[in-house]
């Protein structure tokens, strides 16, 4: 930075996957790391490979606990340059077996749980006039998707709901963003039965966002040559949307 101060980056979700990976890519690039998720062990195997990361455990559904440890984060470290709102969780909900169980738990961490790091993170932001904040949302949240609908919902709640205050916010100085991956290898898109194309790796992932932080735009999306398909398919009146969606799916 300008002013000689190393970077900081605080990632939720980084004790596996893709906020794992995205926590040791800014490492590498001498970054000041702090990672929080519920699994101590999870956290703990992470910062070991790392000399100068950290990590706080947290339940981002825990309204009070998100407030507690980002002040804790920011007395210890200073006010981050940038936050990743990565925690995330998915089951499929196949069509006939109605959850509401994983309709809550979903929303509490997808969607709530973001809410709750936001409402730490953009009041500081906003006073010191810089920042940067990404959503990790997925192209799952831009149209409904048979077996996907609890999941799938709580990501177009995150677009919408950044979509709105973009460009607000970045007249205050405050970049707010969204994260839009196509399929990456997890334990999360483990559960899913189907062959996912154009998957990619959580490394080619945080490759990518990495790369994106240089950048403005409101959304990250990769890997294009599925992700551009999916927004063509977003863009199509909905009778044509249905056609095409249950031919590909078979639902
Ligand atoms: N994999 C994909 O293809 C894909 C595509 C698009 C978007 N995404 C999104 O990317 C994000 C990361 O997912 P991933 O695929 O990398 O799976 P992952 O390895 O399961 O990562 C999710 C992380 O979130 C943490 N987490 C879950 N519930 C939490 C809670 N209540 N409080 C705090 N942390 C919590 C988990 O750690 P603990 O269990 O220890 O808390 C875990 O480390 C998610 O938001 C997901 O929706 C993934």
């Amino acid at each position: 930075m300008a002013d000689g101060h190393k970077k900081l980056a605080w990632i939720t979700g980084g004790g596996s996957g893709i906020g794992k990976a995205l926590a040791l890519a800014l490492d590498a690039l001498d970054w000041q790391v702090i990672i929080s998720g519920r699994t101590e062990q999870k956290l703990q195997a992470v910062v070991e490979k790392s000399q100068q990361m950290a990590y706080s455990t947290l339940d981002v559904t825990d309204k009070e606990q998100n407030q507690q440890v980002f002040s804790v984060l920011c007395e210890q470290y200073g006010l981050p340059d940038l936050v990743i709102l990565n925690a995330g969780d998915y089951s499929p909900m196949p069509v006939d077996e109605f959850n509401l169980d994983l309709i809550y738990k979903l929303n509490q961490v997808n969607y709530l749980g973001v809410m709750n790091g936001l409402a730490a993170i953009l009041p500081p932001m906003k006073e010191r006039k810089s920042g940067q904040i990404l959503l990790m949302s997925s192209v799952a949240g831009y149209r409904g998707l048979p077996d996907a609908a609890p999941y799938g919902a709580t990501k177009a709640a995150l677009i919408n709901f950044a979509e709105a205050l973009y460009m607000p916010l970045k007249e205050q100085g405050v970049l707010l963003r969204v994260v839009n991956p196509g399929f990456v290898t997890t334990q999360l898109t483990a559960q899913n039965s189907f062959k996912m194309p154009a998957e990619i790796t959580t490394n080619e992932a945080a490759e990518r966002i990495v790369k994106a932080l240089e950048t403005d735009s409101f959304e990250i999306t990769f890997p294009k040559r599925f992700t551009y398909i999916l927004k063509i398919l977003r863009a199509l009146p909905y009778r044509i949307y249905f056609f095409l969606i249950s031919k590909i799916t078979g639902k």
